[in-house]
């Protein structure tokens, strides 16, 4: 069954070009309920395991960089079919790709700097949102 909720991040990039406002109404008018919010800075070291994943990839070094570049919003939205729902507001993961209308086709300026995260799967969903938020910080 699929889940319900799912975990985004509004990258460096697309807080300090001033789209947090827009980004955040473009999600909750998507039909997502906000569960849990966060302005913060990661560190290098806590992009790196945040993007563990992705350590062998050649990206991983420009990606981890960019996103302890500035602070981010992290959230944890809900909605029924919530991360498929969401990769499909959010658009491909290259901007060049995403359809119209969407929040990287709206907002994002290359793959690097793609405005917004959002899990791939239920599991990494919980993974990642457990990463930034401790169970008292979600509502
Ligand atoms: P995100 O959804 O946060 O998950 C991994 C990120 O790696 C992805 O968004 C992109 O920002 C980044 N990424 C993926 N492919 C590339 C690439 N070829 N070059 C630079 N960054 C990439």
């Amino acid at each position: 069954m699929a889940g319900n909720r799912t975990f985004t991040m509004i990258k460096p990039g697309a807080v300090k070009a001033g789209h947090i406002g827009s980004i955040l109404k473009h999600i909750t008018d998507g039909g997502f309920r906000i569960v849990a919010l966060k302005f913060t800075h990661l560190t290098k070291q806590k992009a790196e395991g945040f993007y563990a994943v992705h350590s062998e990839r050649p990206f991983f070094g420009e990606l981890t960089e960019f996103m302890s570049s500035g602070p981010i919003i992290a959230a944890i939205l809900e909605k029924d079919n919530a991360v498929e729902d969401f990769r499909t507001l959010i658009g491909a993961t290259n901007p060049a790709d995403a359809a119209e209308g969407t929040i990287r086709a709206l907002y994002a300026t290359s793959i690097g700097e793609n405005a917004v995260h959002g899990s791939d799967s239920d599991e990494n969903a919980a993974i990642e949102g457990n990463f930034h938020f401790a169970a008292t910080e979600m509502f």
